[in-house]
């Protein structure tokens, strides 16, 4: 893993969509493919999100790994790979978006939901924000 590499469309050997999105509750276990292409925790970066059904994200991605450890509603992920592979998944309270930095994540809310976020360690240069393709 070297995290100033971003995910980009060679790197589709063994990943699909849905390997992005883990239902931990199921006894569900991210896939070691994902594993090895994230960068370590940034233990600072961990924050709540309480919010209203309206408050949904556009599909974006990062320079930067990010999760979403969902513990409230349920909503539409859906998860995009650089070589424009995608799928859409209803996540629920217990499962984890495992967006690795340079996939495309967004949700729409079929309820109010929660849940914890946090980011990985920037390699060096790495943009901030929502980026998009
Ligand atoms: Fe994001």
């Amino acid at each position: 893993m070297d995290i100033n590499r971003i995910l980009g469309p060679d790197d589709r050997a063994g990943l699909s969509p849905e390997m992005f999105v883990v239902n931990h509750a199921a006894g569900e276990k991210l896939a070691p493919v994902v594993a090895r292409l994230l960068a370590p925790v940034d233990i600072a970066s961990f924050h709540y999100w309480d919010a209203r059904r309206e408050d949904k994200t556009e599909l974006h991605y990062h320079d930067i790994d990010e999760y979403w450890a969902w513990t409230k509603g349920r909503t539409i992920v859906t998860i995009r790979l650089p070589d424009g592979r995608s799928g859409s998944f209803e996540v629920r309270p217990g499962m984890i978006v495992y967006c690795a930095r340079g996939v495309e994540h967004g949700h729409t809310p079929l309820e109010d939901w929660a849940c914890y976020e946090w980011a990985g360690v920037a390699g060096s240069g790495a943009r901030s924000g929502h980026l998009y393709r």
